[in-house]
């Protein structure tokens, strides 16, 4: 394992307070954002979209590396350049999604395992042919009525572990993305110890794997109370309970967390990172990120709708969002940046 290669990815994706953009939706996802918006469901269509992603004018100020999805990382624009070499070209590193969906865990009713592991190695090792310097696997869990189950959460902490450990032998970062679900009804505090024991079991079988931890990235959910539950936490509360259930549940060792957005407002995931880096950041082992995909893609998508008419106007949006979370990195946004 060549350690070196992967701390200097992981420092390099995070450098100058940047994150990482998701771009990684699998075409079913894709699609369904695409019919929501009255965009024809085509390769042509994302092929587009994902052209006018990497070609928006000075995203590599904020974004350090962008994930993207096997139909992805082989496509080019228009002109026939790769979109990989856009991106280098742009000064951001390219990452695949390497998973190959969650799906139902056998035994377990509403419960998901994530698939992916069988041949995984060959596929690594061609797309670091192919200029991807990361790898992102995402294990899904619900919070529900005596869920999530202990089968659930250690089936996907052992497969992410397994996961993590292939990447690392072929020289990409694991991203290693344990999402607990904001779905359903459940309070800030399951949430919180939902996410603890999830965050725990992983770094067992991390360890058990011999995942060299300074050589991956952590990329969980922020801790909030479920989507149909009433309360409403202040930002300060968010932050506390996030980054205190982190403190207690993820080793030093690791360089960065990078959070995924879950289908938070955009607006609202970039005040909660702000939040964390203004409260904690002078005393935590680990950098405070951003792996977003919908809380930077949505606003520029729906400007979009699939017209060459909105580009310039969709890649500016997608610019602002980028531009927000590097500005929570440092604890430096503010609700005015919004008023444009
Ligand atoms: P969201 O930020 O939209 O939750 O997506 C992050 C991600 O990559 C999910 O796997």
């Amino acid at each position: 394992m060549n350690l070196q290669l992967l701390k200097d990815t992981a420092k390099l994706l995070f450098a100058d307070n940047k994150g990482l953009l998701a771009m990684d939706e699998s075409n079913g996802t894709c699609n369904k954002r695409f019919e929501k918006l009255g965009i024809p469901q085509t390769v042509e269509a994302r092929r587009a979209y994902r052209e006018l992603i990497v070609t928006t004018p000075g995203l590599g100020e904020s974004i350090g590396g962008a994930i993207l999805y096997d139909e992805t990382i082989r496509q080019q624009k228009n002109d026939g350049t790769p979109l990989v070499k856009v991106l280098i070209e742009a000064g951001i590193t390219p990452g695949i999604k390497v998973d190959t969906g969650a799906k139902e865990l056998a035994g377990h009713p509403g419960e998901k395992v994530t698939e992916g592991l069988d041949g995984l190695r060959d596929r690594l090792a061609e797309y670091f042919q192919m200029g991807a310097r990361f790898a992102k696997w995402r294990a899904v869990i619900a919070i529900g009525r005596g869920l999530p189950s202990w089968g659930c959460i250690e089936a996907n902490a052992h497969a992410l572990a397994r996961y993590a450990a292939l990447c690392q032998e072929e020289g990409l970062v694991p991203v290693v993305e344990p999402e607990v679900v904001m779905d359903g009804e459940h309070t800030l505090e399951e949430c919180c110890e939902v996410t603890g024991e999830m965050l725990r079991t992983a770094f067992s079988e991390l360890f058990a794997q011999r995942v060299v931890l300074e050589g991956m990235v952590l990329k969980p959910n922020m801790v909030l109370p479920g989507m149909s539950s009433s309360s409403q936490p202040t930002l300060d509360e968010v932050a506390d309970a996030t980054v205190n259930c982190f403190l207690r549940a993820v080793p030093a060792a690791v360089p960065a967390i990078a959070f995924l957005s879950g289908g938070q407002p955009a607006e609202l995931a970039s005040a909660r990172l702000n939040a964390m880096n203004v409260r904690f950041k002078s005393r935590l082992p680990w950098a405070l990120a951003f792996s977003f995909a919908r809380a930077i893609q949505q606003p520029a998508l729906e400007i979009w709708k699939g017209q060459d008419d909105n580009v310039s106007a969709a890649q500016q949006a997608l610019y602002h969002r980028a531009l927000c979370n590097r500005a929570a990195r440092r604890g430096e946004y503010d609700a005015a940046m919004e008023k444009r």
